[in-house]
């Protein structure tokens, strides 16, 4: 009975032994390797920019010997963090950490305090020798394993770097697309995906986008909107006060480039329907119930028919294939305005004679 306990033991010791060997030695700096900072610094001899190689190699050796600069820089830096299988694809890092690395008169503490940070910490070692800088790189990736909706832009990971700003864009998009072909990252082969590298960029502040892009065009659109407005409001009063007291309005018109605005239009279109039926009810009462429900049956047939032919099965994805089909459309979307001119007839026919008793349950309506 001994020597069995004896020899389990022994055996035991043994994979133990055996484990934790083969655990240090592919810890030995691998796993590091296996973040893209580190990855990206651990290739700077690919690059013949002397000034980013030496930069990225003076990164490198900082933090194999695990100096604070070093780590904060990785540590800026994003990686696969959690979520990625239901579509977290932002591994953002932290922008404010890394350029404040660089930042020699941080926020004041009281003195007991500095002390005690000091006591673990070597202030020699708390800032680079060079000037660091965040980019940023937007990667395709083509992981079958990630959830997907349709949505445009879901296969794109935005990947936060912390690197030496004497890098260029080029040279991160060098060294980048080497470690993408050469598959070397966790998480290629974790989720079998492969990596399509679609731009660096450089996110120095240099107020260029005050520039160019749109900025300047919704500042020219608010001071025309502005100067219109108040020419107007002058107009407007002027001719007020001289002439047409009380006849007529200038009404202006804006412009809208709002995204939920597509409804304005279907709305208009609901409107002038109604109103000529209105208006027709007025001499040919029947005759414009008659138009009304066939209106209503007809967006109803349809509805089901242009369902039926573009085989549309309810769910979020099949809604955005089917924005322009199913969506937008105002012949789709006139059920629902009818129901409610009908109810409005209803109630103002009966006026005061129905009793509308209160419900206790809420119905939530989303069209
Ligand atoms: C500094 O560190 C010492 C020992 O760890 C601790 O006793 C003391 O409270 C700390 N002082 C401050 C101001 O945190
Ligand atoms: C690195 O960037 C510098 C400056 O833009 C450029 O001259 C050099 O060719 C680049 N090297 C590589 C390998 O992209
Ligand atoms: C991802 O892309 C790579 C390279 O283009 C290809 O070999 C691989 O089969 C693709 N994987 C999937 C799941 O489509």
């Amino acid at each position: 009975m001994h020597y069995v306990t004896f020899i389990s033991y022994i055996c035991h010791f043994a994979t133990l032994f055996c484990v934790s060997a083969q655990f240090r030695s592919s810890n030995d700096n691998n796993i590091i390797h296996l973040l893209p900072a580190y990855a990206i610094a651990s290739r700077a001899s690919l690059l013949d920019s002397a000034t980013c190689a030496t930069e990225l190699r003076a990164f490198l050796d900082a933090v194999d010997q695990r100096i604070l600069w070093g780590l904060k820089t990785l540590d800026s830096s994003g990686e696969l963090i959690p979520g990625f299988l239901y579509g977290n694809n932002f591994w953002l890092g932290s922008r404010s950490q890394c350029l404040d690395i660089m930042n020699k008169a941080p926020l004041e503490l009281a003195k007991q305090y500095i002390l005690n940070n000091t006591r673990y910490r070597d202030p020699q070692d708390e800032f680079p020798p060079f000037q660091l800088n965040y980019f940023v790189a937007y990667i395709r990736h083509n992981s079958t394993f990630q959830y997907h909706i349709n949505t445009v832009i879901e296969d794109l990971i935005t990947l936060g770097l912390c690197l030496p700003a004497s890098c260029s864009t080029n040279n991160i998009s060098f060294i980048l697309e080497g470690i993408f072909r050469d598959r070397i990252l966790l998480i290629n082969d974790l989720y079998f995906v492969d990596f399509n590298l679609i731009q660096i960029k450089n996110l120095k502040d240099n107020h260029q986008w005050l520039l160019n892009g749109a900025i300047p065009f919704i500042c020219v659109g608010l001071v025309l909107t502005f100067a219109l407005m108040i020419s107007g409001t002058i107009y407007d009063i002027f001719i007020y006060q001289t002439y047409l007291k009380a006849t007529n309005k200038t009404v202006s018109k804006y412009i809208s480039c709002l995204v939920w605005s597509w409804y304005l239009s279907s709305d208009m279109q609901f409107f002038i329907i109604g109103l000529a039926l209105l208006i027709l009810s007025t001499v040919y009462f029947y005759v414009a119930v008659v138009i009304l429900c066939t209106i209503l049956i007809a967006s109803i047939i349809l509805s089901g028919y242009i369902s039926y032919i573009y085989e549309y099965v309810p769910t979020l994805d099949e809604q955005y294939r089917l924005l322009d089909v199913l969506y937008f459309p105002p012949w789709i979307r006139i059920g629902p305005y009818i129901i409610g001119m009908i109810t409005g007839y209803i109630i103002r026919r009966f006026n005061k004679k129905i009793i509308l008793k209160k419900v206790k349950y809420t119905i939530f309506i989303f069209t």
